[in-house]
């Protein structure tokens, strides 16, 4: 069983929780997620890492009370316990293992949206952590779902926060945001890392292409067993099969399939639409398997 230790409401519907989680909290890396197992008959619920303290052996997780898991989840309090907390799962940012040198040259802008912004603050304060200097841009609609704004300037060198409605910050989408720092305030970036709604990452991915700057971004279809076995989970990038579970969640946004990613997704919803998949898809409908090969399509 898994302990909840903290609690916070950070924005209206969107949780923070420490959970008692030794295992991971050892292993884990900025990148990877977890699935979680309220009870018994619970849901899995993907959840990426947000922090971990490997001396107390707790793992922060944030999320968005959206459906039924999710809400039920937020009705847990500090004390309770979960039944699952499967993890560390994924693979690590490529940043982590990418040599000094190299890193040292690039100058990075982090891109967080919505509730993505947690996935993105492990990244940032790792590259603190290294001495690294990072720019982030925080988007949202509003002022009120902006989330780790404190957090993440204690760890980004600037960080720029943008809201669609104008309510707080720059006005705009984080794309607005992004071509003002370029083209406006002679920022420079060879890499853009952006994590949030497939939506945003698809419309990040155009205009960095358009600019010429490379771009990770961390998919997050939706997952089943987050082993490779099930399929549920996958995706086409540079024209080959892949499953976000094992080979991501972080993937080259230039080479993603963007728009296959969201049909697949609205269709793995309905029995129907899993049984038009299974024939499209052939051989490769399900997972990738045991996860041993660098391309899932070998399998
Ligand atoms: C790797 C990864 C991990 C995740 N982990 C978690 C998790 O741990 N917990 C959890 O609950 N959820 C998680 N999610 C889910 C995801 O972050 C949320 O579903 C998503 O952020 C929805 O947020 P929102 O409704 O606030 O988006 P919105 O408020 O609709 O948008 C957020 C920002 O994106 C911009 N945007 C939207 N559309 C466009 C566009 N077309 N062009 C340019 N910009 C656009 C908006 O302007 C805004 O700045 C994860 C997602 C990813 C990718
Ligand atoms: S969740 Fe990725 S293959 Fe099942």
């Amino acid at each position: 069983m898994y302990k909840i230790l903290k609690k916070e409401t950070l924005a209206p519907n969107i949780y923070l929780m420490d959970i008692e989680a030794k295992r991971v909290a050892k292993s884990c890396y900025p990148g990877q997620f977890v699935i979680v197992k309220m009870d018994e008959k619970g849901e899995r619920i993907p959840l990426t890492i947000c922090d971990y303290d490997r001396e107390i052996g707790s793992v922060t997780i944030v999320f968005q009370a959206l459906g039924s898991s999710t809400k039920r989840m937020a009705e847990y309090e500090v004390g309770d316990e979960f039944r699952d907390f499967a993890g560390p799962l994924g693979r690590k940012s490529e940043l982590i293992d990418e040599p000094e040198a190299e890193l040292r040259k690039k100058s990075i802008l982090f891109v967080a949206g919505g509730v993505g912004t947690a996935p993105v603050y492990p990244q940032v304060k790792w590259m603190k952590e290294q001495g690294y200097d990072v720019d982030c841009v925080i988007g949202a609609r509003n002022k009120d779902l902006i989330i780790l704004e404190d957090e993440m300037k204690k760890v980004a060198k600037n960080v720029y926060v943008t809201t669609d409605d104008g309510s707080y910050g720059f006005k705009g989408n984080v794309n607005d945001c992004i071509k003002d720092l370029v083209n406006n305030q002679g920022k420079h970036y060879d890499l853009v890392i952006a994590i949030g709604p497939v939506i945003m990452m698809k419309f990040v991915c155009i205009l960095t292409k358009e600019i010429g700057i490379p771009t990770i971004v961390s998919m997050n279809p939706i997952m089943v067993d987050g082993t490779g076995m099930c399929g549920a989970c996958r995706l086409t990038v540079g024209g080959k099969v892949k499953f976000a579970c094992v080979d991501g969640p972080e993937f080259d946004g230039h080479l993603v399939d963007f728009d296959e990613s969201m049909k697949r997704q609205q269709m793995y919803k309905t029995v129907e639409g899993r049984a038009i998949l299974k024939e499209k898809e052939g051989a490769t409908h399900k997972g990738g398997g045991c996860g041993c090969s660098d391309d899932p399509a070998d399998r």
